[in-house]
């Protein structure tokens, strides 16, 4: 059983999904860990009744950006994390963070990538007025949403949707692939090689 720890800020929909895909059984690992940034996100909570360990740990208790991510990486190296889940971590991480879990960070995004990585990755692509767009599971590396994708799914946008419906759809696929990833990993079924990610079943 992998130990994951799942790295939220806010509202933390995909961190309930994810501790709902554990509690069936579709995951091969447990949420050992989770942390946020924020005081008041209801992750927390999310997590807390759960009964998982939920740490608020604050950035404005660090000096810099790596001081911050140095006590990150000391509690998940404490509790032995395997896997490290970011689901609406609103920090870039430092090169620090990332070369201290190479290949065990993933991270989900609301766009088909690489098109609209960063911030407000459904209402570019609305703005932009895409006709398909989706969401990204891939690996965190040291640059903006650009690490090897795992998987994706597309969304085709509805015409004359408003950006609200079209995030709804767009989150409710993030909750059904963000899990099965997660356990493709914990299950040591994905291969990295350079940008491909390579899910390895009985057959290959
Ligand atoms: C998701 O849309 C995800 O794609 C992005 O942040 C959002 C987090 O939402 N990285 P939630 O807190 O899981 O509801």
């Amino acid at each position: 059983m992998k130990r994951i720890a799942v790295l939220a800020s806010g509202r933390g929909s995909n961190l309930k999904a994810i501790l709902k895909a554990v509690k069936r059984g579709e995951i091969a690992g447990e949420v050992a860990l989770m942390i946020s940034d924020r005081a008041d996100a209801p992750a927390l909570e999310i997590a807390r009744g759960d009964g998982v360990n939920a740490l608020h740990i604050d950035p404005k208790s660090c000096s810099s950006r790596e001081s911050y991510d140095q006590v990150l990486i000391n509690a998940l190296k404490e509790n032995e994390i395997d896997l490290i889940v970011l689901a609406g971590f609103m920090r870039l991480l430092s090169p620090l963070f990332v070369q201290a879990f190479p290949l065990q960070i993933l991270n989900i995004h609301p766009s088909l990538l690489p098109a609209f990585p960063g911030n407000d990755g459904i209402e570019q692509a609305f703005n932009y007025g895409v006709k398909v767009t989706g969401c990204t599971v891939h690996f965190v590396d040291e640059g903006l949403d650009s690490g090897p994708v795992v998987l994706q799914e597309a969304v085709p946008v509805i015409q004359r949707e408003s950006v609200k419906t079209l995030q709804q759809r767009i989150q409710a696929v993030e909750h059904r692939i963000y899990p099965i990833a997660i356990d493709l990993f914990c299950r040591d079924k994905l291969k990295v090689e350079g940008r491909r990610c390579y899910i390895i079943d009985k057959e290959t």
